[in-house]
């Protein structure tokens, strides 16, 4: 059963992001400007969320799974759910570790098509050192890959400062690069315009949240609004929608509705549904209570233009595939 919290930014489903994305595709097919997943990462343990002040802990959400082939299945079946909901001007990012990004990888390339791959964006954050005898892992990946490689993405862009030994030669004004009669760079001359920087590169150095920051909620993984306003800034337009069926804390909906673009978030974790509502409430985005999905019209997900007809019932989440999905179910 789904349960919806409506609010003025937007929407909130608690319950199994396999059906809710299939509801969504109701009311928002093909157009969602950014999906953004933060999966579970096959960590095959129970993951609970701390209360600072009670100093107590609560199961939040559970991601133990059968083996690496069933966590896969039950991703790329999100992922081609979600994919029906992207606008073709719109991106995908996925966000999960080393340790499984080369399956995820080649999964989407199946899903969205090879020529569809568009960045690989690595996470680095400094953390306490563990002693193992490796390199220490500080860093997580991104995969991003476009609903439509032929139509122009929704593309902000973003600048990172120039490097030291750039702003000692040339100061902070833009360069015009010189090219000899061959066509080959020759050399730079300084121009009076002030440069913004350099186009942001794929490389992320974001800290991981501080103990005592505010941001941070106790919710297992949570991570850094940074890192979330950077994905936001750049892929998404005010008044866009945001969709993130793996919510947790709600961080990609608490920047959403920061930064003036419409959310619709996921999550089958009570847990989390509270922690989102409480983060949500304190920035004065308040979400309704949840209600049962479909129970009287006010329930319903809205959206801004007609609703399409009702497709007959998903057959995915049918006998055939219960494994799955019982595998996929967090709490
Ligand atoms: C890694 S956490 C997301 C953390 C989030 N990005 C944040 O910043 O707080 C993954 C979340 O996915 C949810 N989840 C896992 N499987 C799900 C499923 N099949 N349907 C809905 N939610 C699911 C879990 O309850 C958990 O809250």
């Amino acid at each position: 059963m789904l349960r919806h919290c409506g609010g003025e930014r937007g929407h909130l489903l608690q319950g199994d992001n396999a059906a809710a994305l299939s509801l969504l595709r109701e009311t928002h097919r093909d157009a969602v400007s950014l999906v953004y997943l933060d999966p579970p990462f096959l960590t095959q343990r129970v993951h609970e969320k701390k209360n600072r002040v009670t100093r107590t802990s609560a199961a939040a959400f559970d991601d133990r799974w059968d083996d690496r082939a069933a966590y896969l299945e039950a991703l790329g079946d999100r992922l081609s759910r979600a994919r029906d909901l992207l606008a073709p001007h719109g991106s995908v990012i996925v966000h999960v570790d080393p340790k499984t990004s080369h399956y995820v990888k080649v999964l989407c390339d199946e899903i969205f098509g090879e020529d569809a791959f568009a960045s690989e964006i690595v996470w680095r954050y400094r953390r306490w050192p563990s002693r193992t005898p490796n390199f220490q892992r500080v860093h997580d990946v991104l995969l991003r890959y476009r609903k439509d490689p032929s139509v122009p993405p929704r593309w902000n862009p973003l600048y990172e400062p120039l490097a030291a030994s750039t702003l000692a030669t040339w100061g902070t004004r833009k360069q015009r690069a010189v090219f000899d009669g061959d066509g080959h760079r020759a050399r730079s001359s300084k121009t009076e315009e002030e440069t913004r920087g350099v186009p942001m590169g794929d490389v992320w150095d974001i800290g991981v949240i501080a103990p005592m920051a505010r941001e941070r909620t106790g919710y297992p993984s949570q991570k850094p609004e940074a890192l979330l306003e950077r994905i936001v800034a750049s892929l998404t337009n005010e008044g866009d929608w945001v969709l993130d069926p793996y919510a947790g804390s709600g961080t990609t909906l608490a920047v959403a509705a920061r930064l003036g673009r419409r959310f619709l978030g996921i999550d089958a974790s009570p847990v989390s549904v509270a922690t989102v509502r409480e983060r949500l409430a304190a920035m004065g985005h308040p979400l309704a209570e949840p209600r049962p999905h479909g129970h009287d019209a006010d329930a319903e997900v809205p959206t801004d233009r007609p609703s399409r007809t009702r497709r007959k019932k998903n057959a995915t989440v049918g006998p055939a595939s219960q494994k799955r999905v019982r595998a996929a179910r967090a709490c």
